[in-house]
């Protein structure tokens, strides 16, 4: 019988934010994520007699279309180790659409690990990362706990995510400020290519990805949360700097996002540790100490009634239960 695969989702504290080679998810530069614990995707898998494969997430068989990019995958993992079977995949998600993260890293993960062991394939968890790429880049970082590097590589056997600090002892903690549950309008697969053709700045993010990166490595090694949250909003701020340059110019932000931003400030300038990033949607995830977190949240809810928050810890890798 085969066990559960169970994977976390990870936050980007340095973004991935650009392919250089769309097939393979090969991006231009490495980045940096933080593996969380409360958001997770269960995912077990079988071999059926059947053409085709049968895909449920949280309980709802997919249509055709629904189960496109899943299938596509399954399609490319067939051929790269040439099998033939069609498989049943059943795929819970524990991220719930109310904490505002995106479930692809933590989706992908659990997939490819569960394929792994369903079809014995007996990879490696750095093989483990590289076939999760394939599904989503960000999954690539979500096979191991904690501090994660996605190094960037060069070909499909040179991308693959190396561990940090797997179980780092800092006092770290994430509150997630949910603004908007809707589906966004640009994908990150499409808002990526958009910044890359077209930002005259998307150069410059290439230089100053790898010196944020060795920096923030640096603040890791050092314990220094304060040094980490100052890292990771400048480095979220000139990644939302690539979509306002972009042609024609977009953003993901909302009145409220810039809300929270300013709140985020202005607690700051109290002497209150909090720092914010964003990914590729409205919502603001902000980075405290166990001190600050209730502060932040109340501070945060008073001003904002409409706004929802989560407070997460750091989490684990890939997990079989
Ligand atoms: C802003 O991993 O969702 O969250 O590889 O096209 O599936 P694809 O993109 P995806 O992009 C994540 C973008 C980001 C930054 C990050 O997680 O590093």
């Amino acid at each position: 019988m085969t066990k559960t695969a169970r994977a976390y989702t990870n936050i980007a504290l340095i973004k991935y934010w650009g392919k250089k080679d769309k097939q393979f998810k090969l991006p231009y530069t490495n980045s940096l994520s933080l593996t969380l614990d409360r958001f997770y995707t269960d995912t077990k898998s079988e071999v059926i007699d059947s053409d085709k494969d049968q895909i449920h997430l949280n309980g709802k068989l997919l249509n055709e279309q629904q189960s496109k990019r899943i299938v596509n995958y399954l399609d490319f993992v067939r051929n790269y180790f040439d099998f033939n079977e069609h498989l049943a995949i059943d795929s819970v998600n524990h991220v719930p659409t109310s904490a505002g993260f995106a479930s692809s890293a933590s989706g992908f993960a659990a997939l490819a690990a569960s394929i792994n062991q369903t079809m014995k394939l007996n990879l490696d968890d750095r093989s483990l990362s590289i076939l999760a790429r394939n599904g989503s880049g960000s999954a690539t970082r979500s096979i191991y706990g904690g501090f994660v590097e996605w190094i960037a590589g060069n070909s499909n056997d040179t991308s693959y995510a190396v561990p940090i600090d797997e179980h780092p002892n800092i006092d770290l903690s994430l509150l997630s400020v949910v603004i908007s549950q809707d589906t966004k309008k640009v994908s990150s697969t499409n808002g990526m290519e958009s910044s890359v053709k077209t930002s005259p700045f998307y150069d410059n993010w290439v230089t100053l990805v790898s010196s944020e990166i060795n920096e923030i490595k640096q603040a890791i090694a050092q314990k220094d949360v304060q040094k980490i949250g100052e890292l990771s909003e400048h480095n979220a701020m000139s990644m939302h700097a690539l979509t306002l340059s972009a042609n024609p110019s977009f953003t993901y932000f909302v009145p409220e996002t810039l809300q929270v931003i300013q709140l985020v400030k202005s607690l700051r300038s109290q002497g209150v540790l909090a720092y914010v990033t964003i990914d590729a949607g409205p919502n603001v995830k902000i980075i405290c100490t166990k001190e600050s977190t209730p502060i932040v949240q109340k501070y945060i809810e008073d001003n904002l009634p409409t706004v929802t928050t989560v407070v997460a810890n750091i989490g684990n890798g890939i997990q079989y239960i």
